[in-house]
């Protein structure tokens, strides 16, 4: 095992932007003590914005554009850099890509996505304006474990906002991206815990 606290999940959280939701999951520990520790920010954007939030927050970071590179090559590079820190659990936050099935499956029950919209409905994009056009009276966000359907896996958490008639997209997106900051680290910690418990056990599957 490598340098680290032996009473926590380690994470690699894998982004494609802005990284607000990384952002989220590195504040929690300053009011909570989470079964997890990121280890990890991984990017297939070089310049991607959350990048430089993560070395704010001091946290080592991996970027390397996938352009170019097959999805199995550039994936088995990301595997290889995650198994060389050890890591745990896989956390992507606004990682736009999608991922190869030989990686999810070899991370099966070990990688969770944030989604914005209440899953099952609106997976794929523009789910702000797809839950508006639908006439949804609610819209949220969901946390799931990533199979190999878009966006399909069991969701373990979600959170609702209702729809006023006065919103558009981006009044609608701030609305549940607030929701996001909160259920995200908050659904992470109560995972983490129950990997925490399963290794306790001598149950846990090593990936
Ligand atoms: C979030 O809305 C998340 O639900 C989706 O991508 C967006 C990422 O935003 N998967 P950020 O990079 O965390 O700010």
């Amino acid at each position: 095992m490598a340098e680290g606290a032996a009473d926590k999940i380690r994470v690699a959280v894998l982004i494609s932007g802005r990284g607000s939701n990384l952002e989220a999951l590195a504040e929690y520990r300053r009011t909570a003590d989470p079964a997890y520790e990121i280890v990890l920010v991984a990017s297939n954007v070089p310049d991607a914005r959350g990048l430089v939030l993560a070395r704010r927050f001091r946290l080592e970071t991996w970027a390397r554009s996938h352009l170019g590179m097959s999805r199995d090559a550039f994936d088995a590079l990301l595997d290889a850099e995650l198994r060389r820190h050890d890591i745990e659990l896989v956390v992507l936050a606004g990682y736009m890509r999608l991922l190869s099935p030989t990686f999810v499956s070899a991370w099966q029950d070990r990688i969770l996505n944030i989604h914005p919209s209440l899953l099952p409905a609106h997976k794929g994009l523009d789910t702000h304006r797809r839950a508006l056009l639908a006439g949804d009276l609610e819209h949220g966000c969901s946390v799931h474990v990533v199979t190999d359907g878009l966006d399909e896996g069991p969701v373990i958490a979600q959170a609702r906002v209702r729809i006023a008639a006065r919103d558009d997209p981006d009044t609608l997106a701030a609305r549940v991206l607030k929701e996001e900051h909160q259920l995200y680290p908050r659904a992470l910690d109560a995972y983490a815990r129950k990997l925490l418990e399963e290794r306790a056990d001598g149950r846990t599957r090593l990936v």
